[in-house]
């Protein structure tokens, strides 16, 4: 069975407990695909996990950019949204391959597409939400 980790969250104030066991799960692997509905969360927890990680970037980003960039003590984190792709070559004039390549933390939103491009270990986390719970299921592959 892959490793996984199932954790429950009941509103925001529970993100820093939960960011805590999340990253000791992440551990070494450095590729995360968030795939949840729309609303679900993605962003909120990805901006936390950075927090966690050392970014001190204020994370005032556009509206709308598919690749925010994070600057953390040790490391980047790349911050992927991929909601408005519509192809893999889209993906690879991003120069997605550096990018994963890069040994930096990549955090997918919407990461259907980006799938078939990875070779290297990654994770999954799928988020449900069942009137205001948020249901996490974490997966290692
Ligand atoms: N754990 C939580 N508990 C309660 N509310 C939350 C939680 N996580 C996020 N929210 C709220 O849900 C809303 C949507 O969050 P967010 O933008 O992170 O979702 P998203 O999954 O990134 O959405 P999109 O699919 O549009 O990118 C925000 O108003 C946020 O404050
Ligand atoms: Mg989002």
């Amino acid at each position: 069975m892959k490793p996984s980790l199932e954790l429950i969250i009941n509103n925001t104030d529970e993100l820093q407990t939960v960011t805590n066991t999340l990253l000791n799960f992440i551990d070494e692997t450095r590729i995360v695909l968030f795939y949840a509905p729309m609303g679900a969360g993605k962003t909120t927890l990805i901006k936390e996990l950075c927090k966690k990680l050392g970014s001190r970037d204020n994370f005032s980003s556009p509206t709308y950019s598919i690749i925010n960039e994070y600057l953390g003590p040790q490391q980047k984190i790349y911050h992927f949204d991929l909601y408005r792709l519509k192809t893999e070559d889209e993906l690879f004039d991003l120069g997605i391959e550096e990018y994963l390549n890069s040994g930096n933390y990549c955090f997918f939103e919407w990461p259907e597409l980006v799938e078939a491009v990875i070779d290297n270990k990654h994770i999954k986390i799928e988020i449900e939400v069942k009137e205001n719970i948020r249901f996490l299921r974490a997966t290692k592959f």
